[in-house]
């Protein structure tokens, strides 16, 4: 039997032992499907808590779908350390899950995928054709350049100690219907025998399309313009929520038009886009195309329409508060909602928290409520409010982050205990003309004043 069907056959067996490095939004999930799916799991985490938790059968990360399911303690089939070295020997396929952050200067930090490759790659044995996968975000030509040196310097070879692989993760935390379970997945391999065995591998795992594309920079590349092409088509429909209200239009009313032609893609407007995705795999593309010497001037245009929403809206806060009769130094805005996205508990990357700073910069008082978030994921300055109730004077109310609780909540007695009775929809899906029958004075974004 050659190295491929006895690959399918061990699929088929269960006999594949899955190591996962990083076990957050996206490796926790991955592990725990791998289990499900009947294979025996290797998680390894840096984060001493993140093992701890896990060990205990609890959910470190704020995916409300991981929620209960995480199996505990320890059994044969899962494994969970902070040692690569001590899951490494046992796994056949590895899946490197690691963060892909940008630095201060919105450069790519690739240090996670180093250090955690260096760990993985030190802990290979030889003759073993361990295969070992990135799943983090990369710009094309990172699995390469960055794992190959490595590869080469502990003397392992391609093909008999080692395959490197790549498949991008889709899912979409927050999403039931979009779980590691329900994406289709790329695979991108050098080694077209490897691919295909990835292929039947993580066919186990989603009930969706599985395909091997060819070489790693076809997948790579793939799961980066995904991202992008979201960022630029989010872009347009923010800059429209600038340009129409200026000419007494409301955009979504334009939007709401528009869509009836076929080929229409909608997107809505916002406050800002966030989660370390969208806001951050552009810088990706951006970089590579700047190493080959090809400007990326689209993408860098959508990325600074994106990145100054918070600031315009803050821009909007002040005026209409001022136009109220807000004194300048005694203004207080309340924040509904501060994660990134609806329904998840991830502040990372939130536009609320620009849009926090902006204001708190004019000297006003910033409040925050959002039931998903812990109070220490607040800055410093916002002043966290645990419970919607006690909420005593503000000025103005903004909807930033569409949780079910915010857009739900008892908007009588909000109104109640505001001092002004100014609302400002920045995710456009509050019902405005009930709110504004309420007493509520209603704003939003991409709306005419
Ligand atoms: N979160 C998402 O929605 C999403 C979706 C698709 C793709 N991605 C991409 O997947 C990658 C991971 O994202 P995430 O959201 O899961 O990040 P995360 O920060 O939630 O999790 C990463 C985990 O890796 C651990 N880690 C860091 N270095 C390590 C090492 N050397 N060895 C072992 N563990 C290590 C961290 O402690 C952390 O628990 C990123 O590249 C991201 O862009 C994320």
């Amino acid at each position: 039997m050659d190295w491929l069907d006895k690959f399918f056959s061990r699929i088929g067996k269960k006999e594949i032992t899955i190591g996962i490095i990083g076990l957050g939004y996206v490796g926790l999930p991955t592990a725990i499907g791998f289990h499900d799916a009947g294979f025996t799991v290797w998680g390894v985490d840096v984060s001493k808590r993140t093992v701890d938790m896990v060990l205990q059968g609890k959910n470190p990360t704020g995916d409300p779908d991981v929620g209960d399911i995480v199996p505990a303690p320890e059994t044969e089939r899962w494994h969970i350390t902070t040692s690569a070295a001590e899951a490494v020997p046992h796994c056949d396929v590895i899946l490197v899950t690691v963060p892909t952050p940008i630095t201060h200067d919105l450069k790519p930090d690739l240090s996670y995928v180093e250090v955690a490759g260096k760990n993985v790659f030190q802990s290979i044995q030889k003759d073993s054709r361990t295969i070992v996968v990135l799943e983090s975000t990369v710009y094309p030509g990172v699995t390469a350049h960055t794992w190959l040196p490595i590869i080469k310097e502990l003397d392992l070879e391609i093909g008999i100690d080692v395959e490197i692989a790549y498949c991008p993760e889709r899912f979409n935390p927050g999403d039931a219907a979009h779980g590691v379970r329900q994406v289709a997945r790329v695979i991108g391999c050098a080694n077209p025998e490897v691919g295909q065995g990835l292929v039947a591998l993580y066919s186990q795992l989603t009930s969706e399309d599985v395909r091997y594309v060819g070489k790693i920079e076809v997948a790579e590349a793939a799961k980066v313009i995904e991202n992008v092409q979201r960022d630029i088509n989010i872009a347009l429909v923010n800059e429209l929520a600038r340009i129409l209200p200026a000419l007494d239009v409301d955009v979504e009313d334009v939007l709401s038009a528009a869509a009836t032609k076929w080929n229409f893609h909608r997107y809505t407007p916002g406050v800002g886009v966030g989660g370390h995705c969208i806001p951050v795999d552009p810088y990706y593309m951006i970089q590579r195309a700047a190493d080959v010497g090809v400007p990326a001037g689209l993408i860098t245009a959508a990325r600074a329409v994106n990145r100054s929403m918070p600031s315009h809206v803050a821009g909007v806060l002040s005026d209409l508060m001022w136009n109220a009769g807000v004194p300048a130094n005694d203004a207080k805005v309340l924040l509904l909602g501060w994660s990134y996205k609806a329904e998840v508990g991830d502040p990372r990357e939130t536009p609320a928290e620009p849009l926090a700073q902006t204001l708190m910069s004019k000297g006003i008082e910033v409040g925050a409520w959002d039931p998903h978030i812990e109070s220490t994921d607040y800055p410093e300055g916002v002043t966290v409010i645990e419970d919607i109730n006690d909420v005593q004077d503000y000025d103005i109310a903004v909807l930033v982050t569409a949780h079910k609780a915010c857009v739900d909540l008892d908007w009588q007695s909000l109104l109640a205990n505001m001092r002004t009775p100014l609302l400002y929809d920045g995710r456009r899906v509050l019902n405005l003309s009930e709110l504004e029958t309420m007493g509520w004075k209603v704003h939003a974004v991409g709306k005419p004043t």
